[in-house]
């Protein structure tokens, strides 16, 4: 079979699955509490994928050349028994690795079973390591030591490997660069900088509060001299950086100063069965209305073929050039 590329040349290898577009937290750029609170209408669960229907996917996608896996949400772990999902994903032909992005407030009754299941990589989000600072950010003042619980049940859960995510903002919790580089230096945990991106419609995000991936660079090279690695694997989204005195690495994930488009590999699958291209697309491409009416696989997968195959996103490109702006899926639903 021909290899499936889109129009820019680009292949399919990596999907994000959004198993829920429900959250345990109010992250201010992300959820804020008073767009996402009691009266937001979140999706019914009979409009969610079942489990079924996710694996069903995946081994489609497995089929055209995707290889990872990453399950994101909102809140991934929300997802009850979210481990039984995982060893079926793990049991998909074709599928090499399945990593998992959570806020990990639910590891530490989690992370075992998903580990046993077949995980092998974790995400998990940490914005700053001030108390009073990461209340204020996840917008439900959930106390730091309640994620710090969740990292180190990931550790003993023995995973490959384990990543933190910490968006930076202007003003916000530029101060917790150096304290989260310090903290993680040393450990195996690798902590990946973030630059704010203006995803979703509801986050009011303005490019001063953006600190460029090159000022944290400088603020962590100028206390612990860093150098460049080159990329784990093709269309990686973080720039790797190893601390030269041997204690690990960090990650910059420049979306809006250093755009990287070109090597864009990833496709997303919204809780609802949608196709998203982009992150920043609009909308998706109804994949579970066929898939319920009784599509075999070769239907389902002729369609993933027509839509990648006219693929030609690259919106952080055309922000870079100043020609975005038109309404977006919230990042909660898209998974990142
Ligand atoms: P690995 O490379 O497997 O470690 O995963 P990842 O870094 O792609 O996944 P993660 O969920 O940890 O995402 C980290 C950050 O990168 C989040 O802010 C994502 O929204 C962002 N991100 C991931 N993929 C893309 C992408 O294709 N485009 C843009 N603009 N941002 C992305
Ligand atoms: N800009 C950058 N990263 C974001 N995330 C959520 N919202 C934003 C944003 N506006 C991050 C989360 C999580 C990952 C999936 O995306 O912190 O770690
Ligand atoms: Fe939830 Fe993650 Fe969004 Fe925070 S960033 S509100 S933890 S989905
Ligand atoms: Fe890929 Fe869209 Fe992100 Fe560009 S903006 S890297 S095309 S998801």
């Amino acid at each position: 079979m021909n290899a499936l590329l889109d129009t820019r040349g680009r292949p399919l290898r990596d999907l994000r699955i959004s198993v829920t577009d429900r959250c345990n937290l109010r992250c201010t750029y992300c959820m804020p509490a008073d767009v996402f609170g009691p009266g937001y209408p979140f999706l019914p669960r009979a409009e969610v994928l079942t489990f079924e229907e996710i694996e069903r996917l995946a081994r489609v996608f497995a089929g055209l050349g995707v290889r990872k896996l990453r399950l994101t949400g909102g809140e991934p772990t929300l997802r009850r028994d979210l481990p039984a999902l995982v060893a079926r994903l793990a049991a998909t032909p074709g599928i090499e690795d399945i990593a998992l992005t959570t806020n990990g407030l639910l590891l530490p009754g989690m992370a075992v079973a998903l580990r046993r299941a077949g995980l092998r990589r974790v995400t998990i989000s940490l914005d700053s390591l001030d108390d009073a600072t990461f209340r204020r950010m996840n917008g439900l003042d959930v106390p730091l030591a309640a994620v710090l619980k969740g990292i180190e049940a990931a550790r003993d859960a023995g995973f490959e490997q384990i990543k933190l995510n910490t968006v930076v903002q202007r003003g916000v919790n530029e101060a917790s660069v150096a304290a989260m580089a310090e903290r993680w230096r040393g450990t195996g945990i690798t902590v990946r900088f973030i630059e704010f991106m203006d995803v979703g419609n509801t986050n009011g995000w303005r490019l001063d509060q953006v600190v460029p991936a090159r000022e944290i660079r400088d603020v962590v090279h100028a206390r612990w001299p860093i150098e460049p690695v080159d990329p784990a694997f093709p269309g990686e989204v973080a720039k790797r950086w190893r601390y030269r005195d041997g204690q690990g690495e960090i990650g910059l994930i420049s979306s809006v100063t250093s755009t990287f488009c070109g090597d864009c590999n990833r496709a997303r699958l919204s809780p609802r069965g949608e196709l998203f291209t982009c992150l920043f697309a609009g909308s998706g491409h109804d994949l579970r209305g066929p898939l319920r009416a009784g599509a075999a696989d070769a239907d389902l997968q002729a369609l993933v073929r027509r839509i990648w195959g006219a693929r030609d996103d690259r919106y952080s490109e055309l922000r870079a050039a100043g020609q975005a702006g038109h309404p977006k899926a919230e990042m909660s639903y898209l998974g990142g």
